[in-house]
């Protein structure tokens, strides 16, 4: 375990599991249709890599890369889109791919986003679901894992851009955004 977690709460392989099955729900409801699936750069990227390639329907790709954050931990409540997609969203069936709601805010505003671009329908799938930290009406139609509390790190998502890489999801120590 890398030294600045506290604990991890996810292996390799409980991450695996749980990706394939939300991807075996993904795609019994979207039998027989092609959806366009949104990548949340750059911390769905991990989680969608995987999920991509547990779906068994055929499905087009796509990336968005947002920021609430900067720095700290806390969401700024604007959302600044710093990497658009390229497609067309008219008539689509969309399938947002994110790594983690929290206060709801980034998964809300890109939803009406996407419905206001035409979308026939939006879907959402995180690989967290932080419970109890919801400001906005918003809940995942596809999850993987709740959280209760703490800052989540790894399998794509970072803290100040560190742990991103790190193969399983952990929880980091308070003494390390706490100073
Ligand atoms: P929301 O807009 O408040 O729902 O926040 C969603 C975004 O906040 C996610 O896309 C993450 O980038 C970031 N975020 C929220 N909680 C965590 C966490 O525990 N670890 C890493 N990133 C987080
Ligand atoms: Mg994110």
């Amino acid at each position: 375990m890398h030294q600045d977690l506290e604990r991890v709460f996810a292996s390799e392989a409980e991450i695996q599991e749980k990706v394939e099955k939300a991807a075996e729900l993904v795609s019994d409801r979207y039998r027989g249709s092609e959806p366009l699936a949104v990548c949340v750069l750059k911390g769905g990227a991990l989680f969608y890599a995987d999920f991509i390639r547990a779906l068994t329907i055929p499905v087009a790709l796509d990336f968005i890369a947002v920021s609430t954050y900067g720095k700290g931990i806390v969401s700024s409540g604007k959302l600044v889109i710093k990497k658009d997609v390229d497609s067309d969203l008219r008539g689509r069936d969309v399938i947002i791919v994110e790594d983690i709601i929290d206060s709801g805010f980034t998964l809300i505003s890109l939803k009406k986003l996407f419905l206001e671009r035409g979308a026939k329908s939006v879907c959402i799938v995180t690989l967290l679901n932080k419970i109890g930290r919801r400001a906005h009406d918003i809940t995942p139609d596809f999850n993987c894992f709740d959280l209760a509390d703490g800052f989540a790190v790894g399998y794509g998502l970072d803290y100040d851009e560190a742990y991103r890489n790190l193969p399983y999801l952990g929880i980091l120590k308070r003494e390390i955004y706490e100073h």
